[in-house]
């Protein structure tokens, strides 16, 4: 049976995944909730790690670790990049990358520490099964390249390197941090996101404005996609 770990970051992210079950259990754990539930077959564990990537990997690391949890789902908000993608849409991200991992003074490109590799995949057949919920109830998604940071983008600026550094679609704060502590544990993972602003000058008012909104397109659609594994 899958023990199936689904995070956000923050509690709006998961509230509306929450909202869809019934009998949860809540377990504390350094500093933070884990709510059990069974659905479908499935032994879920939901959590906000809280925001950034210090956080994420925590939550990470004690769903896989502690709760014994062998595949990973997460479920957010984002801000867009590529310009197809407007205020609400689907991201599901192919591989993820940490835009604000510097160690360029030594030579070594934008996003790399020795050890590490710039780009981390996501796992293929989550991605698959995903596409295919997508396909299925008409749902736009793009697959692409999400880019995370310790920094709530709100400039052109930023999101201009992030774009010619990395050909990122879009970015977040906690992705790339969960992508390597799955990766580094062989847990499967996908990391799901839907827009809430597209990073520039109004970015802090748009994300405000959608976050709710947004969060709860990302979360139905995982639900949509937890119904299939
Ligand atoms: N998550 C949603 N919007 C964001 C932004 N503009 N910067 C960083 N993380 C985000």
């Amino acid at each position: 049976m899958i023990k199936l770990a689904i995070m956000g970051a923050m509690e709006e992210e998961i509230e509306p995944l929450l909202a869809h079950f019934e009998n949860i259990n809540v377990v504390e754990f350094a500093d933070n909730k884990y709510y059990e539930v069974k659905y479908n077959g499935l032994e879920i564990v939901i959590a906000y790690s809280k925001i950034g990537k210090v956080f994420a990997s925590l939550t990470a690391a004690t769903m896989i670790e502690k709760f014994g949890c062998d595949t990973l789902l997460f479920s957010g908000v984002a801000g867009g990049i590529n310009p197809e993608l407007k205020i609400g849409d689907l991201i599901i991200a192919d591989k993820l990358c940490q835009h604000d991992l510097d160690i360029t003074a030594f030579g070594h490109p934008n996003g790399y520490v020795p050890g590490g590799k710039v780009f981390v995949e996501t796992t293929k057949s989550l991605r698959e099964i995903a596409i295919k919920v997508a396909n299925e109830n008409n749902l736009k998604v793009i697959v692409g390249t999400i880019a995370t940071g310790d920094q709530f983008v709100h400039s052109t600026e930023r999101k201009d390197f992030i774009q010619s550094t990395f050909k990122a679609d879009a970015l977040e704060m906690e992705g790339a941090s969960v992508a390597v502590v799955c990766d580094a544990l062989n847990v499967p993972f996908f990391i799901l996101r839907a827009i809430s602003d597209t990073a520039d000058m109004d970015a802090g008012f748009d994300f405000d404005e959608f976050l709710k909104s947004s969060a709860k397109n990302s979360a139905d659609y995982l639900i949509k996609i937890v119904k299939e594994l």
